[in-house]
């Protein structure tokens, strides 16, 4: 039996009760047998980027933190929503800071992505545009099966925030089976 991968998760909203911090709170529990999956450190205490804080104080601890995790990962999957058609500040916030620490923690890193919004597309747009920045900091990005949950107030208990919706509960478990294999062959951990 091979060694089991280590996957953590980053969530992009931090909202009480985000849609996307309660599927990332799932995964554990989704993930295949040969995947483990817990939550990364959070990006709640990361302040806006700016190149003077850097130049003076140096890479906040909570990024620090947050790379030091993501490079001792052999995986790492991002859960955000979409705001105005595109990356909340927060999620792309933290990916500027991290492609500013020495050793950038995306490179030759399996990165998959999911989202949760309340509308039709599932915040798909945001994925790509998240896609085009990972790889600008040479993430290796899983492609498909894609996660984009639709209309998430329908999917998820309105007091629990528990994922309900079996058709999406599969898909998520898909995706999960696939970027372990994905995983595997890009770090070689057969
Ligand atoms: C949104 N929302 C949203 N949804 C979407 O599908 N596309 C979009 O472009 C936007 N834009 C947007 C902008 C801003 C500022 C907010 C606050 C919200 C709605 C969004 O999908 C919804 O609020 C989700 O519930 C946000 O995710 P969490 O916080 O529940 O994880």
């Amino acid at each position: 039996m091979a060694d089991k991968i280590n996957v953590i998760t980053m969530c992009g909203s931090l909202r009480k009760g985000s849609y996307n911090a309660a599927l990332t709170r799932m995964l554990p529990a989704l993930a295949p047998p040969g995947m483990s999956i817990s939550a990364g450190p959070s990006i709640r205490d990361i302040p806006l980027f700016n190149q003077d804080d850097q130049d003076t104080t140096g890479i906040p601890a909570a990024v620090t933190a947050l790379a030091d995790a993501i490079r001792a990962a052999d995986g790492l999957i991002i859960v955000s929503p979409e705001y105005n058609w595109s990356i909340p500040g927060t999620t792309k916030n933290t990916v500027d800071w991290l492609s500013r620490v020495e050793k950038i923690p995306f490179v030759d890193k399996p990165v998959a992505l999911q989202s949760c919004s309340r509308g039709l597309l599932g915040a798909a747009r945001m994925q790509y545009h998240l896609r085009q920045s990972l790889a600008c900091l040479d993430a290796l990005l899983f492609s498909k099966p894609e996660v984009f949950v639709t209309f998430s107030p329908q999917k998820f208990d309105k007091d629990t925030l528990e994922l309900k919706d079996q058709p999406t509960l599969d898909m998520v478990k898909a995706q999960l089976v696939a970027f372990e294999k994905f995983v595997r062959r890009m770090t070689g951990k057969n």
